[in-house]
């Protein structure tokens, strides 16, 4: 992937492990950088379909990231503009037919790589938030489109553990697929009131080393409060602690992930490549994000 369209970065957001802070991170990492000027898709490929609830878009009829992975649609029709500059690939909970059907597919885990490659050049960022299941096919197909994964790590009881079980089973999935990202770790949920959470971080910087980054996301109500009115935190707050922490966060990502070629300027985060294309042509779904 990564030789194949060196001028993308595709990080998925991974970890067995459920409610440690995948789709928060995902959903705010994209805003942070479409804060920034930089041009993002989010993919949402959980049936939970939290980080589409999270930007404030419900699907009705409209195709979701399942029949992008069944070819049912394509992923320029499929696509739509959410809140603070992020375009987003939505999921719903018929992302899990396609689990089901996919053994029946020619390397099922392969889709979601081919349907980014017909993005072309639009996105400098594809952030893909991924269920809490690292073995299925869903994660599969995230490890396999992607520059990097990115572990997300709670800062909290059995964080480690969970973590060196996650990357056992991305290295399973790997050898399948003869494929594994390089994988960074991103510590979240931290309460540095906490002694076992400050030790904890010390510890999880000492295993990893330069894989783990420097930034911390601590745990801020106004995080847990942005999904319930479907804003990235640099909508709702962007002056909040919240905020400051995915811009440390972006900082790091863009010295360290940023695409290895870069072939135009990233575009304004007012004028998204999905507003572009419905200005280029082909009809495009007047379905908005509820903002
Ligand atoms: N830094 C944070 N501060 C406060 N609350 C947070 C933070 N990160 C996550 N949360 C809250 O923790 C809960 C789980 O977070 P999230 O949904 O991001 O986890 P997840 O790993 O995506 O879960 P799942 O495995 O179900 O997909 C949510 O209620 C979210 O609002
Ligand atoms: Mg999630």
């Amino acid at each position: 992937m990564s030789d194949t369209r060196p001028n993308v970065s595709v990080l998925s957001l991974v970890n067995q492990k459920g409610g440690c802070g995948k789709t928060t991170t995902a959903v705010n990492l994209a805003g942070a950088l479409a804060a920034r000027g930089e041009t993002v898709l989010l993919v949402d490929l959980d049936p939970q379909a939290h980080a589409t609830m999270a930007l404030g878009c419900a699907l009705e009829d409209e195709p979701s990231v399942a029949e992008v992975l069944l070819d049912e649609a394509t992923i320029l029709e499929t696509i739509q503009p959410a809140p603070g500059g992020i375009d987003l690939l939505p999921a719903d909970p018929r992302l899990g037919e396609f689990e089901e059907v996919s053994e029946r597919l020619l390397n099922p885990e392969q889709r979601l790589a081919r349907a980014l490659a017909g993005l072309g050049e639009r996105y400098r960022w594809v952030i893909v938030d991924c269920p809490p299941r690292a073995d299925g096919v869903l994660c599969a197909n995230a490890l396999f489109a992607s520059t990097t994964a990115l572990l997300i790590v709670e800062t909290g009881a059995f964080a480690l553990q969970g973590a060196l079980q996650a990357l056992r089973v991305f290295d399973q999935t790997a050898e399948r697929q003869g494929y594994r990202p390089p994988v960074k770790v991103v510590g979240t949920l931290f309460d540095r009131r906490t002694k076992f959470a400050r030790e904890l971080l010390v510890a999880m910087h000492g295993r990893f080393g330069d894989d783990m980054f420097d930034t911390v996301i601590r745990t801020s109500v106004r995080l847990r409060e942005a999904p319930a009115v479907g804003l990235p935190i640099h909508e709702l707050a962007p002056t909040s602690r919240a905020a400051a922490d995915f811009d440390s966060l972006v900082e790091e990502v863009l010295a360290q992930l940023a695409p290895k070629t870069k072939t135009a300027p990233p575009q304004a985060a007012t004028e998204s490549p999905v507003d572009a294309e419905r200005a280029e042509g082909p009809a495009r779904s007047t379905r908005r994000a509820r903002t």
